[in-house]
């Protein structure tokens, strides 16, 4: 089956798993992971911290990813090692990163990621705005305007707590969603991660300008920011993918859990069991994540004249018996353990589980040798 495609994730932040958990968004980013960020994060940390995601995502069925981070060209050097597909980002903030003192520091880094890696088989580059928090209106124009001149996607968190919303409610007396239309920068070129508070008219808005949405049910329930009104975006037309956001919030990079639970999570609270079917949920996590990501041209699905971006799963196991229907057990009962074979663009990466293009062993080795204080 083709592969699965994470839409929404920072790769580097694996070394900070299980750091802090069991707190607010807010607490969580400004009193642990910010801090953590100041202390740690540096070209060589994210390239260990991203081998290891790349490993996990990996050997979890994943053959493609899209990250926001820093030093975004060690996360594309990870992911081209391995030989995985990635869509990089550079968090671009108004306040300095350990990558860039300035939001135009970010945008030259961005500018020259784009020139870098343009026409590059296995990696492209997005401009990607922190959020609309985080970078004011005339910062998010010149990231528009970037991605628009560069055919990139724009990658930014949105609408992601509600406590987001009061504020832009406050400040700009619009809706999260509303304002980026205001401001010129909702497109088809948008992707969204989380959209957790959107409200008719702003779901409406998305479907009309085709901004494409991350659902990433784990990290929302995980910091209790709510649960995305995913039914009513597909019902009016958005294009969805699945993320797995980062292992701080996750605590895991497995799509599959995340494939799962957003199945079940929205049943539950429609108290509607027809709502987001096994065909639906796999389609989400394929040809969706692809669409999401500017790529539905090369992968996301098997059929001619796509890349080979494909993975095989082990059906003799326990937990997919008997064989009464394939979508069902892909979307339901499907380990991680499950897939034997991943191939990216035609190449293994790994076959019976054992890792071709990367040394396993000594990426978990140096993982151990981390721990974040
Ligand atoms: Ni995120």
């Amino acid at each position: 089956m083709p592969g699965f495609i994470n839409t929404h994730t920072h790769a580097a932040m694996a070394y900070f798993r299980g750091l802090a958990d069991d707190l607010p968004l807010e607490s969580w980013l400004s009193g642990h992971i910010w801090p953590a960020e100041a202390k740690h994060v540096n070209p060589r940390f994210v390239r260990q911290a991203s081998e290891l995601a790349c490993l996990e995502m990996a050997m979890a069925g994943t053959t493609c990813f899209a990250d926001m981070y820093f030093f975004e060209d060690e996360v594309a050097g990870a992911a081209a090692d391995f030989g995985l597909r990635a869509v990089i980002g550079e968090g671009i903030l108004d306040f300095p990163t350990p990558n860039a003192k300035t939001p135009d520091d970010g945008l030259r880094v961005t500018g020259e990621l784009l020139a870098k890696y343009q026409g590059n088989e296995l990696i492209s580059v997005a401009v990607a705005p922190h959020s609309i928090y985080t970078v004011n209106g005339e910062n998010l124009k010149k990231c528009a305007e970037l991605a628009q001149a560069s055919n990139a996607i724009l990658h930014i968190h949105l609408s992601e707590t509600q406590k987001e919303v009061e504020d832009a409610l406050r400040d700009f007396k619009k809706t999260p969603v509303e304002y980026l239309e205001d401001a010129g920068v909702l497109s088809g070129n948008v992707l969204a991660a989380h959209a957790v508070w959107l409200d008719r008219t702003e779901v409406r808005l998305m479907a009309e300008r085709k901004a494409k949405v991350s659902h990433n049910p784990a990290s929302n329930l995980k910091l209790a920011s709510g649960i995305a009104p995913i039914s009513a975006m597909i019902a009016a037309g958005v294009t969805v993918g699945i993320g797995t956001d980062g292992a701080a919030s996750n605590n895991s990079l497995d799509l599959i859990s995340d494939m799962k639970l957003a199945g079940l999570l929205h049943k539950g609270i429609a108290l509607d069991p027809t709502c987001l079917k096994a065909r639906e949920i796999l389609k989400m996590a394929t040809v969706n994540g692809a669409d999401c990501l500017g790529l539905a041209g090369k992968t996301g699905c098997l059929e001619p004249g796509k890349r080979a971006d494909l993975i095989a799963i082990d059906l003799n196991a326990p937990n997919l018996q008997p064989l009464n229907n394939i979508y069902s057990h892909l979307a339901y009962a499907l380990h991680p353990g499950d897939v034997t074979e991943v191939m990216v663009n035609g190449k293994f990466i790994m076959q019976n589980r054992e890792m071709k293009t990367m040394d396993a062993e000594r990426i978990i080795k140096e993982a151990k040798l981390f721990i974040a204080k």
